[in-house]
């Protein structure tokens, strides 16, 4: 049930923005269970995402994903940094929406092109043009993210525990109600 109390708390939005490192130390604060979606999929397979989409191809790899999605959806009180593609799927959006608080956490790509300046480990960005590549992913994916998100949060110039604890004070405020307290 959405905003129930112990719902849980769902970081959607772009590859750099900060889902998992922004995550970790805000479901400390707010006394989740940090769940990285991508790493325990790579736990569970014992392989990267970039072997899944290397064997898998992108279709192999959002099969797993959705199916680990709707798993870790049936449990309540975690919070849980998803994967960027996630809400391609409309039944990824509908699961999300329906089960806990939703929060964007945004990035402008030419945030994301600084922050993912080094990594070379995402397979979508093994392309002569990051930028353009980008470009187009934001085009199509903002208006799914903010379709289910209850809240956006840009983290673009915000250290990590600088985007932890506003984002904390920004949930307490506005969905006092349905979190749990640590
Ligand atoms: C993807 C984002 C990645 C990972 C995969 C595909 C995407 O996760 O799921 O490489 O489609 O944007 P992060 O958003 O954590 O980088």
């Amino acid at each position: 049930m959405k905003h129930a109390m112990h719902a849980n708390l769902i970081l959607v939005g772009p590859m750099g923005a900060g889902k998992t490192a922004i995550g970790k130390p805000l479901a400390a604060l707010g006394g989740w269970r940090f769940v990285d979606a991508d790493r325990l999929l790579e736990e569970r397979l014992g392989v990267s995402i970039a072997d899944i989409f290397a064997m898998e191809g992108e279709a192999g790899f959002r099969q797993r994903e959705s199916a680990l999605l709707s798993e870790l959806l049936a449990e309540s009180g975690q919070l849980i940094a998803t994967g960027g593609g996630v809400i391609l799927a409309e039944e990824n959006r509908r699961l999300i929406k329906k089960s806990g608080i939703v929060v964007h956490l945004a990035l402008s790509v030419a945030g994301q092109l600084q922050r993912l300046q080094q990594d070379r480990s995402r397979p979508l960005l093994q392309c002569p043009d990051r930028a353009e590549r980008l470009q187009a992913m934001a085009q199509l994916r903002t208006p799914l993210y903010d379709e289910v998100a209850d809240l956006r949060f840009s983290s673009e110039g915000l250290s990590v525990d600088a985007a932890s604890r506003r984002l904390h004070g920004l949930l307490r405020c506005h969905f006092s109600h349905c979190l749990q307290e640590p």
